[in-house]
């Protein structure tokens, strides 16, 4: 979504990930401070919230494909880039003329011609980059498909095309997140470390690690950190049965360990190591086929523990790991259940360790959570993963997670093994830690949300007088 906002609440209504949680909470907290306007997708599940005291200030952007199917990802890749073109042409030619932000913030591929767009109406804009996601596009693709790109939009991309991309990629492809990043003023990564590796070409293409490289010497790129927002709290959460704060998470832990089998249909064990998995079920980024090909050995390997996995979530390998579970008649031991809120929020309540095995990763809100309610989270060594999770080694009581370097199937036993070594400590030793790593667990909002304001002041000194 672009921010330009204030008022209705956008997730959980439409909720396909990270960037729907962040999006929430940054409006939330940033209308506290300046005018926000917020342009979206119409999608039909959001009709309800688009209630008569936030409708002047949220822009339901209609026409595109998301409206007709209400629904936030597309199957197809070429109904993604048909709805995504549909709502930009709406931003550009309606929200803008109407509401005349002072500055236009815009959030990953599916709104990366806006900025070009914004150069040209001399609105300064900051372009945030959540992920990778459709970073191509082909002119095949456009004209095969029909995807309807009038040549002024062609223009638009071309003309704030990186010359040297312009000359190789000339008539073949669009890069959609190398446009955003040149023709905006600012742009930000969700860490520091993700920002490092595209910058380094570690991740990503060298055309988006070229255009960021030059907006980092020139001083317009920075790396801000996201925090998951106060309404993740185990001492607070009305999503669980059993509330609890660093000094009782041992009773606390326990009662929400019962109620998450209870829920999932998995076997009732407090004593049982219960492993959650919170995000997509996504094999492009978030390492589920590494798990896929280890779990019936690593469950049949700690069967006399009981060890447990949960999956809250959707996604492409959803099918294949509850195929997993059937066919190994293990649905008491494994458990995959869609996507709910109140039911991820009592898998964190409910789990020993958090899975996030991903093979790069932006920022990454659920290892934070998991570390507020003293579920462990287990990552691999990438981007904001490896800025915000330390490894526990031996009983050094220093570290707040399992970190693995290696991203294969070794990396990830390696780190499991670990977490179960860490699991089989003497109880008060371990519970000891995770007081620990709940109290010391700093991700708070504040700072995040000051350097988005920070950045808004520079690139319109006045934003800040708005209010
Ligand atoms: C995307 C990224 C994730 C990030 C989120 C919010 O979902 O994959 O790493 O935390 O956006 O920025």
């Amino acid at each position: 979504s672009t921010a330009l906002s204030k008022g209705g609440r956008i997730a959980p209504q439409v909720k396909a990930g990270g960037l729907a949680d962040m999006a929430t909470f940054l409006v939330d907290e940033l209308s506290r401070e300046v005018d926000v306007h917020v342009a979206l997708p119409d999608f039909r599940r959001l009709a309800p919230i688009d209630g008569r005291k936030t409708s002047h200030r949220l822009h339901l952007c209609k026409g595109s494909e998301f409206t007709r199917r209400g629904r936030v990802y597309a199957d197809e890749r070429a109904s993604e880039l048909r709805a995504a073109l549909a709502f930009q042409r709406e931003i550009v030619h309606n929200v803008i003329p109407r509401v005349r932000p002072d500055i236009i913030h815009c959030n990953d591929w599916m709104t990366a011609l806006v900025p070009a767009a914004a150069r040209m109406m001399g609105i300064p804009s900051l372009f945030s980059l959540h992920g990778l996601r459709n970073e191509w596009c082909t002119l095949a693709e456009v004209e095969d498909r029909g995807l309807d790109l009038e040549p002024c939009w062609q223009n638009l991309f071309f003309s704030h095309y990186p010359k040297e991309y312009y000359e190789r990629n000339r008539g073949t492809s669009l890069n959609f997140l190398a446009t955003a990043v040149h023709a905006s003023d600012y742009v930000n990564t969700v860490s520091e470390g993700f920002l490092k590796e595209l910058v380094a070409g570690q991740v990503g293409t060298p055309e988006i690690s070229g255009v960021l490289r030059q907006k980092l010497e020139s001083g317009r790129a920075s790396g801000i950190l996201n925090a998951p927002c106060a309404s993740y709290s185990p001492v607070t959460d009305p999503a669980l049965p059993v509330t609890y704060d660093a000094a009782g998470h041992r009773a606390g832990k326990r009662e929400n360990k019962l109620a998450l089998q209870q829920a999932t249909g998995l076997e009732l064990d407090p004593e049982a190591p219960v492993f959650f998995w919170p995000s997509r079920l996504d094999p492009h980024q978030k390492g589920c086929q590494i798990l896929a090909e280890i779990l019936y050995r690593v469950v049949s390997d700690y069967w006399g523990l009981g060890a447990q996995f949960v999956f809250v979530a959707d996604g492409p390998f959803y099918r294949h790991f509850r195929h997993i579970a059937e066919f190994h008649g293990l649905e008491h031991r494994i458990a995959v259940t869609p996507f709910k809120e109140g039911l991820s929020r009592l898998g964190y309540a409910g789990s020993d360790f958090c899975l996030m095995p991903s093979s790069f990763e932006p920022c990454g809100l659920a290892q934070m959570i998991a570390l507020r309610y003293g579920s462990l989270p287990i990552v691999h060594r990438t981007g904001g993963l490896a800025d915000t999770v330390r490894h526990i080694h031996g009983t050094s009581h220093v570290g707040n997670g399992f970190v693995f370097e290696h991203h294969d199937t070794k990396g990830l036993r390696w780190a499991i093994d670990e977490a179960i070594r860490f699991f089989l400590l003497p109880e008060h030793q371990r519970a000891r830690d995770v007081s620990r790593v709940m109290r010391e667990n700093t991700f708070s909002s504040g700072p995040t949300v000051q350097k988005y304001l920070e950045i808004y002041q520079t690139l319109c000194p006045r934003a800040g007088d708005v209010r």
